[in-house]
């Protein structure tokens, strides 16, 4: 579709960029010479983490407060900028929630991405990094998890995961001009490192390392361990904790991969650090950081929840040349950092 007034700037369409991490590949995208603009409906995160984006790189991305499936409305932001490649953050992601509230997941993410990939083809834009999860793999029986492991997702949320992921690939079949990259994320804790971006979830915290944090600040008495009967070391759940930044910049490795079009068809890798830690192990790495002892009991085990999670990440290495740098203390000190300075979030 042509219009005369587009810019000649070349940009990375950021949908969900005001999210946890959307924001920080954001910063890592300008810190790499991108022109990143973000596409974002505000349901899960907030307006005010543009200015600490523009407080960490001297510059404030574009914004444009829309929801995807407004397809109309995307539309003439891809007729007035000229965009070259999408990074689909965009999405809901509480498990939970997704098993009280099947369609509101299905509805949300599948519409938003079908929305986003129509809008794609009218411009010819045929670049995309697709946040897909770990959480497709299910119980697996082998760990560490290859990616051709089978996948068995066990909610209705990482069902959309898979699901969209076929739809990529689909797409690709019915035309090999798009360039597609599925990257499946294990378990994203930390914050970027000046503590002025971090994890800000919305209500009581479903996952373990921003609860600690805030039992930490004083939200709440103590971090419910659930189970500790597992067949680990030491009987609490083993999951591949990687750092957000870390997590950030293996998107700028696999957007210079799509962009030189190394892959010729759909890539699933999975970005994690390969190693696991227990709930005890991040416990008390966190009362490391955070110089303090953070309370703790034994529950029962969560349902659905599995002994040990974590990635092999050969591919990575191999496809990407990427591999995380930060470790576990990087982690928490990163997390506590945010969260003391940022006691009630953005
Ligand atoms: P997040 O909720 O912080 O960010 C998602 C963003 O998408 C939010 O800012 C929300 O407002 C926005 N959004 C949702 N629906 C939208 C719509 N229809 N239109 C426009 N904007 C919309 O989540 P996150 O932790 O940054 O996760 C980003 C992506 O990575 C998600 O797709 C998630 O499923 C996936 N992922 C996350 C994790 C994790 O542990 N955080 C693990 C694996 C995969
Ligand atoms: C959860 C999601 C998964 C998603 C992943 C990424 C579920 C069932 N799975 O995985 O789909 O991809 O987040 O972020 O929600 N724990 C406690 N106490 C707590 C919270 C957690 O003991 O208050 C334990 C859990 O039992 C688990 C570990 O800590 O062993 C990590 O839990 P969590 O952070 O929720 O991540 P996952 O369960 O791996």
């Amino acid at each position: 579709m042509k219009n005369n007034k587009k810019s000649s700037k070349r940009f990375v369409l950021v949908t969900g960029g005001t999210g946890y991490i959307g924001s920080h590949t954001v910063v890592a995208l300008i810190a790499a010479g991108y022109n990143p603009i973000i596409v974002d409906n505000l349901s899960n995160s907030k307006v005010s983490v543009l200015k600490r984006i523009k407080k960490i790189t001297g510059k404030l991305p574009l914004f444009y407060k829309m929801d995807l499936r407004n397809t109309m409305a995307l539309n003439k932001i891809f007729q007035k900028h000229s965009i070259a490649s999408v990074i689909h953050f965009a999405g809901f992601k509480a498990v939970g929630e997704s098993v009280a509230e099947p369609l509101k997941y299905y509805e949300n993410n599948i519409q938003s991405t079908i929305s986003l990939c129509k809008v794609m083809n009218m411009h010819s834009v045929k670049k995309i990094i697709f946040s897909s999860s770990a959480s497709v793999y299910g119980e697996a029986s082998v760990v560490p998890i290859k990616e051709n492991s089978l996948p068995v997702p066990a909610s209705p949320y990482a069902c959309t995961k898979l699901m969209i992921e076929q739809i990529l690939i689909d797409i690709y079949l019915a035309d090999p001009f798009w360039r597609i990259a599925l990257l499946r994320y294990f378990n994203p804790v930390g914050a970027h490192e000046s503590g002025l971006m971090g994890e800000d979830p919305q209500g009581i915290p479903n996952n373990l390392m921003p609860y600690i944090s805030q039992v930490a600040v004083g939200r709440h008495k103590k971090v419910n361990i659930f189970g500790n009967d597992y067949p680990t070391d030491d009987g609490t759940g083993v999951r591949d904790y990687i750092h957000v930044m870390d997590l950030a910049e293996g998107h700028v490795a696999a957007l210079k991969k799509i962009e030189t079009a190394t892959f010729k068809k759909p890539q699933i890798i999975n970005l994690g650090t390969g190693k696991g830690y227990s709930v005890i192990e991040i416990l008390r790495a966190f009362e490391k950081a955070a110089g303090k002892v953070i309370p703790y009991r034994i529950t029962k085990r969560r349902p659905g929840d599995i002994a040990a999670c974590y990635a092999d990440i050969k591919l990575a290495k191999k496809l990407l040349g990427w591999k995380a740098k930060r470790n576990l203390a990087d982690m928490c000190a990163d997390a506590w950092h945010w969260q003391s300075q940022n006691p009630k979030g953005y």
